[in-house]
């Protein structure tokens, strides 16, 4: 029956994970998916999470059916972290929010909304580059995906000219995605002032802008301020998709916890909104997972924990801090690593876009144990005081050849 099915490619991001698992080396390192690990290169469960967990477990929580749209609390709070108390929509009541399993399956429930919904020609213009995944989120949702350029070459910085002349190019009404934080793969953000121009094309070529906000915390240690796209694009009256995830500022990953919302013109919109993403979601997967969105909701909810989870993720985005601080001295001062290394000190988030080429990745997988995704995009958060010696001298040896 399956004599036609050809063998496909490994997952560009997991199946760098697979390799490592593989390599029974014990200098091997993993800085492929972006999961953060501690100092000691452990996976890190939040002291505020674990808190979180034993309040839900101590009130003897049943395991019935979430409804389709997931735990009213849990979102309700999700809202408010993203958009913020004074959001105008969330004040009227005009934001559709439905839980969500994590920022791809946000991702994956906005894509199939606009496709069965936006009344316009169904193009999504994506960075160049972006996260490997939205490509095929968007594209097996039905919508025509188009790039718009992100990345400059040779200042390894934010190619502005392009990205804004890319938009004012864009058909009228087209649907562009933007990170709202902490830029995956290139860890490169645009200003407040360039939010600002961006947020002008967008109304002016009345594209729809749809937020994938993965981050939010972890770009600034600051919650509010990595919420400052999406905050500012709504006080300019733009209706927007948000896709929320919970794995990475609150640890959550496989707890699977995020939400979609759209904002609608009023109430009124809203519940027709709200109904329809009902209509998608049921045959996808009936309903959401419970755990993890009740472990989110404490948090949001109980301010105590709400302050320790706030310091919390800033003390990880601190970490990484001190990480690129240290590769970039190695590789700057003390080995004199051919090139220019000010990017890894200058980008931020979870990932650093080395500029290491795919031959140089594969080498120092093969000879070194070190694994990245092959476009050079490093997980800072795979570095810590024990394997960062190795891996600057394995990328110096990489670089010279
Ligand atoms: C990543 O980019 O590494 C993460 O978002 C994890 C994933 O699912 O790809």
């Amino acid at each position: 029956t399956w004599a036609a099915v050809v063998a496909g490619p490994p997952d560009p991001i997991l199946g760098v994970s697979e390799a490592f698992k593989a390599d029974k080396d014990p200098r091997k390192i993993n800085l492929g998916v972006g999961a953060y690990r501690d100092g000691n290169g452990k996976p890190y469960v939040l002291p505020s999470v674990k808190k979180a967990e034993e309040i839900v477990d101590g009130s003897k929580p049943d395991k019935e059916y979430l409804p389709i749209t997931g735990l009213a609390e849990f979102t309700k709070n999700a809202a408010l972290l993203a958009y913020g108390s004074e959001s105008e929509p969330l004040k009227q009541g005009a934001v559709s929010i439905t839980q969500s399993i994590s920022g791809t399956g946000a991702l994956r429930i906005g894509a199939a909304f606009l496709a069965r919904h936006y009344p316009h020609a169904k193009v999504v213009y994506l960075p160049v580059p972006t996260w490997g995944n939205h490509i095929p989120i968007f594209q097996d949702s039905g919508l025509e995906v188009r790039g718009y350029r992100y990345f400059k070459k040779e200042t390894v910085g934010l190619d502005f000219e392009g990205l804004k002349a890319d938009l004012q190019a864009a058909p009228e009404h087209a649907i562009v995605l933007l990170h709202a934080c902490a830029h995956n793969p290139t860890g490169i953000d645009p200003t407040e002032a360039q939010w600002a121009e961006i947020s002008d094309i967008v109304k002016e070529k009345k594209l729809f802008p749809f937020f994938d906000m993965a981050y939010q915390g972890f770009a600034s240690g600051n919650t509010v301020k990595d919420a400052f796209a999406v905050r500012h694009f709504i006080s300019q009256g733009h209706q927007i998709a948000l896709s929320q995830s919970f794995a990475k500022n609150m640890g959550l990953y496989g707890e699977r916890v995020g939400a979609f919302s759209l904002t609608a013109a009023d109430p009124e919109e809203k519940a027709r909104v709200d109904s329809q993403l009902k209509i998608i979601i049921r045959p996808m997967y009936s309903n959401p997972p419970l755990h993890g969105a009740r472990i989110a909701n404490t948090i949001l909810s109980t301010p105590e924990l709400y302050t320790q989870w706030e310091s919390e993720v800033k003390g990880m985005a601190d970490r990484i801090i001190s990480m690129r601080e240290k590769l970039y001295n190695s590789l700057q001062n003390d080995l004199k690593t051919p090139g220019e290394w000010g990017h890894i000190k200058s980008q931020i988030g979870m990932f650093s876009f080395t500029g290491l080429t795919a031959p140089q990745t594969k080498v120092l997988a093969e000879k070194a144990h070190i694994y990245m995704t092959s476009n050079g995009r490093i997980s800072m958060a795979g570095l810590n005081a024990s394997n960062i010696d190795y891996f600057a001298e394995s990328v110096d040896a990489a670089v010279r050849g």
